[in-house]
């Protein structure tokens, strides 16, 4: 199964949540060596059950009977039958088991909110597939691939739940999702407020649809932060793809790519955009997961790892060739951090998000326009070009988009009528730009975390948590107590 060819510009990936892995990378940094046990609860590890429940293939029919099995997981340790509440991760594009592994947040609250833990898996992605090996095989098989029929399985679910767990069915239910996962808690909010009490939406950019948000910003933001990290960093970027493209032209070129960038297989041509593009995706991913302490999510990584990127390149005027090895050398802090890479796949996937079906929902409702000018940002210009999209998306798939139906259904920025929503976003991540960064109602607020990157706020506690992160966290652990406590029938305090 291959990668589409309009990669970039169809999917920087909506990305989930890393675990911190500390010891060899601290160890790599000459840091001291510090405890798993002290610094990390390691309660996440097989402290919850895997299961299954039916799921209709199609909510919104009467005529197909189909069901398939939903895989979703379970964790009832801390939960309490009095006054208890239940924590429901609605998951995103990937492997449940990737997300509540990652989901620390989550597991550090469950105690504190008497909490029964549920995770549950998106339909399309992990063991969740509604057709089997069939389910990616064409449109017609991914026809039932969209975030109502995803919303309406969580739906379904907790209903489920409540029905065959003594003691749950009077208990407050709050949706918690990061990324695209925030993204669908928020509107699971809004399609259902009589099944969950308040989402906690982290890093989701519910506006980065349609002309609601700029097209140019997310990568004004990726640049800002290469900026922030090291003088001249963004600009040694920016001078990176004219380089690339004259040594392409010359005869000697493609095989000097080849080497030393240490390549797979060699480098032709017609793969030259290929690689700027995952290069591109290096650079936002990078940004995505800029977190202060070592991490483990897409990649092994040193804290603070745009820094580290940073220091390879400080200077924009030197020769081709000497700008392209510094670009080496920081794109293997990213591909070959814990050293064991022999060479650098540039057809590389992230292993435990599904591509494919993301894919499919991009070139169908979640239409997210990217575009850059060169100027404000240090990639190389790329304009959106709806009709263009579109047509890559028929030869594709077969299908089209349909760009404001996301809009429609869900609200776009007109959402002032629902209640009990917490945005959370940090100013590093570039996602931020097209989510909710200004409170819209008393009870639709927006929490900022300075120096955060991709919903850092939903990872486990460490001992490097800066201040403005444990205030985020308080304050969201805040919201999410008054919403238990107005569900109980109190003004707060009683949890
Ligand atoms: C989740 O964590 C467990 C324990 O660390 C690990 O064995 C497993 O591979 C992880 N699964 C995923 C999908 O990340
Ligand atoms: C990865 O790092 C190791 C150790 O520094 C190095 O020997 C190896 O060549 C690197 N791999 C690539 C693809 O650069
Ligand atoms: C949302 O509100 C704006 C004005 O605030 C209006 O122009 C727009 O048409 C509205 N959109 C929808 C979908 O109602």
């Amino acid at each position: 199964m291959g990668r589409p060819a309009l990669l970039l510009f169809l999917l920087p990936l909506l990305a989930p949540l890393a675990a911190p892995a500390l010891s060899p990378q601290l160890r790599a940094l000459g840091r001291p060596h510090l405890k798993a046990s002290t610094t990390f609860r390691p309660a996440v590890t097989n402290a919850y059950k895997i299961r299954y429940f039916q799921q209709k293939v199609d909510h919104f029919g009467f005529s197909n009977a189909q069901t398939f099995k939903q895989r979703f997981l379970i964790a009832d340790k801390h939960w309490k039958e009095n006054g208890g509440s239940i924590l429901f991760y609605t998951g995103n594009e990937g492997d449940i088991i990737w997300f509540c592994n990652n989901t620390g947040f989550m597991w550090d609250v469950a105690e504190e909110m008497k909490a029964m833990l549920v995770f549950a898996e998106h339909r399309y992605y992990g063991e969740s597939l509604p057709f089997g090996e069939d389910s990616l095989k064409d449109s017609k098989h991914l026809n039932f691939l969209t975030s109502e029929q995803a919303l309406a399985d969580y739906a379904e679910l907790i209903i489920h739940l409540k029905r065959t767990i003594p003691g749950a069915e009077n208990q407050p239910v709050i949706a918690i999702g990061g990324s695209y996962g925030g993204v669908l808690a928020a509107w699971f909010r809004m399609k259902y407020p009589h099944i969950v009490v308040g989402a906690l939406a982290s890093s989701a950019p519910i506006w980065h649809i349609e002309d609601l948000t700029p097209c140019g910003l997310f990568m004004k933001i990726v640049t800002k932060d290469f900026k922030i990290s090291g003088p001249k960093c963004s600009e040694s970027v920016q001078r990176s793809w004219g380089a690339i493209n004259r040594l392409s032209n010359i005869g000697s070129g493609l095989p000097w790519l080849t080497k030393a960038l240490h390549l797979c297989t060699p480098l032709t041509y017609n793969d030259i955009q290929h690689l700027k593009n995952w290069i591109s995706e290096t650079w936002v991913n990078l940004a995505m997961v800029n977190y202060p302490y070592a991490s483990n999510f897409l990649k092994p990584l040193p804290a603070w790892p745009l820094k580290v990127v940073c220091r390879y390149l400080k200077n924009p005027n030197v020769s081709d060739r000497a700008l392209l090895h510094n670009l080496y050398q920081a794109l293997n802090v990213y591909h070959n951090y814990s050293g064991g890479e022999t060479c650098m796949d540039i057809s590389e996937t992230i292993a435990n998000l599904g591509t494919w079906s993301w894919a499919y929902q991009s070139c169908t409702e979640i239409i997210l326009p990217f575009c850059t000018d060169g100027v404000e940002d240090m990639f190389e210009p790329h304009t959106w070009d709806w009709k263009k999209y579109s047509d890559e998306c028929y030869s594709q798939w077969g299908v089209r988009p349909r760009p404001s139906w996301i809009t429609t259904m869900y609200g776009g920025r007109n959402i002032s009528s629902h209640t009990n929503i917490v945005f959370s976003n940090g100013e590093l991540d570039p996602w931020s730009g097209g989510g909710v960064t200004k409170d819209i109602t008393d009870t639709l607020v927006a929490i900022t975390i300075p120096q955060g990157a991709h919903h850092l706020d939903l990872r486990a506690n460490t001992i490097f948590d800066p201040a403005p992160l444990m205030l985020a966290r308080s304050l969201e652990i805040r919201h999410m107590k008054q919403w238990i406590a107005d569900f109980y029938g109190n003004s707060g305090g009683q949890l």
